[in-house]
């Protein structure tokens, strides 16, 4: 069956909306190429008054789902009030998955956050959501090193949990470091998983802490207390950019880190000064630095985009003239006619874009 839907002769018969439109409007959950998913439940997980909350959703994915390497993400797209769909990427919180199989991603509702709000306050179970199959080098290897340490502060957790909870379903014999750093225990996202984990003593240390409340900081005195030699200890770290780069520091250039951010930081913007010309939309504006996607939204103009951080290519337009700055990597870039992600490419002098 699943061969005949995917077939050209199929494909060609539905051009040019394509089988997966005709199959939606059967049953949302019927998918030849596309990823959906029906919510099955939205859990609330921290709920702390005057906090964004964060919520756990479990979703059922199409069985076009391939299943994911814990440590990957996805794209989640929602079509909030009818308007066009909006595309995030979430960190998978549950075990690795195969296909079809049910997933969880813990979404903290961002305070004007257009889809974590979406998901964690108006989202319930039924609600069909967009997905990409799962995407992402953050993973843990094939072989699993003997000593594995994970590091992770607010909802950076997400990931980590997916490997935690993957090695315990793998029952991995090796030892495994978990720090969370939160707020406060009620910011603590997986509380009562994550102090069953701790207690079971299974090669399992959790540490959960609160900087706020007088627990210590990361610093390598620190982590050298609690992991001797930690910098040659293959270690997983994810969270806010400012924590990210604390262990980076800490971490002093060893290759044992691998390290996930939710919101990269830029490395540099572009340079201010110089015409943004939006050629399609007949608009020009003074350039103001900031990556092109931001300047085309304070022009009022609303071009297609995603994660905002260079990972879904939802964002790409074509650049006719100009150099422009990628602000993650700081790489410059002068060709002409050439396809960018708009999202983490600020221009440097004048610059025409197809918009
Ligand atoms: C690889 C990866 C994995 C991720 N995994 C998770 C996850 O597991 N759980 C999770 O909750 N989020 C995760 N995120 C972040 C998520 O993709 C969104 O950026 C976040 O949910 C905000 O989206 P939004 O549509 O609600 O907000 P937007 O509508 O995009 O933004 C609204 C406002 O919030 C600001 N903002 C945007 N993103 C953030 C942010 N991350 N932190 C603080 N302010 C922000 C914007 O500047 C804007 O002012 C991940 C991101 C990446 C790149
Ligand atoms: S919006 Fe995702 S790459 Fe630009």
């Amino acid at each position: 069956m699943n061969r005949i839907l995917r077939s050209r002769a199929l494909a060609a018969l539905t051009s040019p909306h394509g089988v997966d439109r005709y199959l939606e409007q059967l049953n949302p959950m019927w998918a030849a190429h596309e990823v959906r998913a029906r919510i099955v439940s939205v859990h609330r997980e921290v709920d702390v008054p005057g906090h964004p909350p964060v919520a756990t959703v479990t979703l059922q994915p199409t069985s076009t789902w391939a299943g994911h390497r814990a440590g990957q993400h996805v794209q989640v797209g929602v079509e909030v009030d009818g308007a066009r769909r909006t595309t995030r990427v979430f960190s998978i919180s549950s075990p690795e998955s195969g296909p079809g199989d049910r997933f969880t991603i813990t979404v903290r509702a961002n305070p004007g956050g257009v889809v974590s709000r979406y998901l964690v306050e108006r989202a319930a179970a039924g609600t069909m959501v967009h997905l990409s199959q799962a995407r992402g080098e953050f993973v843990l290897p094939a072989r699993v090193p003997e000593h594995v340490l994970m590091i992770s502060g607010g909802s950076g957790i997400t990931p980590l949990m997916s490997m935690l909870r993957t090695l315990q379903r793998r029952t991995h014999r090796g030892r495994i470091t978990f720090l969370h750093y939160a707020q406060s225990p009620d910011h603590q996202i997986f509380a009562a998983e994550l102090d069953e984990v701790g207690r079971s003593g299974h090669g399992i240390d959790v540490h959960l802490l609160h900087p706020e409340l007088g627990d210590p900081n990361l610093s390598p005195a620190y982590l050298e207390r609690l992991v001797p030699g930690y910098r040659e200890v293959p270690t997983w770290a994810c969270g806010p950019a400012p924590m990210i780069e604390a262990v980076r520091a800490t971490y002093d250039g060893s290759d044992a880190l691998r390290v996930e951010y939710f919101r990269p930081p830029r490395v540099r913007a572009g340079a201010e000064g110089g015409d943004v010309v939006f050629e399609r939309s007949g608009r020009t504006v003074a350039g103001s630095g900031a990556p092109l996607l931001e300047q085309a939204e304070a022009a009022g103009l609303t071009p297609e985009s995603g994660c905002r951080m260079g990972i879904c290519l939802s964002c790409t337009t074509r650049k006719t003239e100009g150099t422009v700055r990628n602000v993650l990597t700081g790489v410059e870039s002068s060709l002409p006619d050439e396809d960018i992600q708009i999202c983490v490419n600020a221009p440097v002098g004048d610059c025409v874009v197809d918009l």
